[in-house]
């Protein structure tokens, strides 16, 4: 099911294809570039589980090759009081999607997807619970409180801190500039190259992939 995106990734990355790559003294080392992945997600949205569970298993064999980002796709809406969006999966979706943009500003990179993975192990109804954040941010050695996510986030893990709520209007009005509306939208290098809502949609690499196998 993830075989196209393994796919994909690996292509993007091969040497000889991808320009961020250089060969010094021999070894691959990586350019001043890296490829930028972003996956256009709901927080609570099940395509997004299973697609940041799709690049939990292929980033360990890209991690220093890749920047990965979520960005949150959402509906602005001027009458709601904590969010001004919606969120398709309701407002502990928006919560969640806060909680995750804080800890994606405030703690390292390697953290901010464990932290992502804790709460995505939970299951999707719980994404977003307060508790949850909280827990999860325990889990993975964030100071919730002292480290600026709770701060941002809002210190209860409500996920209503002003700053959380502003960086979460700023990636609904990006999302939807750039035209990503499913969750889970695959970008590399800021282009849509996969979909999955409930199959792998639109997955330009599925083409290559065939012909790839065929010949192998
Ligand atoms: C806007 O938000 C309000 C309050 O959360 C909600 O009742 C309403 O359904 C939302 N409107 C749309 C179009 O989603």
């Amino acid at each position: 099911m993830h075989l196209p995106l393994l796919a994909l990734l690996s292509n993007v990355l091969a040497p000889g294809l991808s320009p961020t790559l250089v060969v010094q003294n021999g070894q691959q080392k990586l350019g001043d570039r890296r490829v930028t992945v972003e996956l256009g997600v709901m927080s609570r949205c099940p395509d997004a589980l299973l697609c940041e569970s799709v690049f939990n298993e292929v980033l360990p064999k890209v991690a220093d090759k890749v920047d990965l980002s979520l960005l949150y796709i959402g509906k602005p809406n001027s009458t709601d009081q904590d969010f001004g969006i919606t969120c398709l999966h309701g407002p502990e979706e928006c919560a969640g999607n806060v909680q995750q943009l804080c800890v994606a500003k405030y703690a390292p990179s390697s953290t901010w997807w464990e932290f992502v993975q804790c709460q995505n192990y939970e299951g999707r109804y719980r994404v977003g619970s307060p508790d949850l954040a909280l827990k999860c941010a325990e889990a993975v050695g964030i100071d919730w409180v002292q480290g600026g996510a709770g701060q941002c986030a809002g210190l209860d893990g409500s996920g209503k801190g002003e700053e959380g709520v502003r960086l979460l209007r700023e990636s609904v009005e990006s999302t939807q500039t750039r035209g990503i509306v499913r969750s889970c939208t695959v970008l590399i290098q800021g282009q849509q190259v996969c979909i999955h809502d409930g199959t792998w949609k639109s997955c330009e690499i599925n083409e290559e992939y065939e012909r790839l196998n065929v010949d192998a």
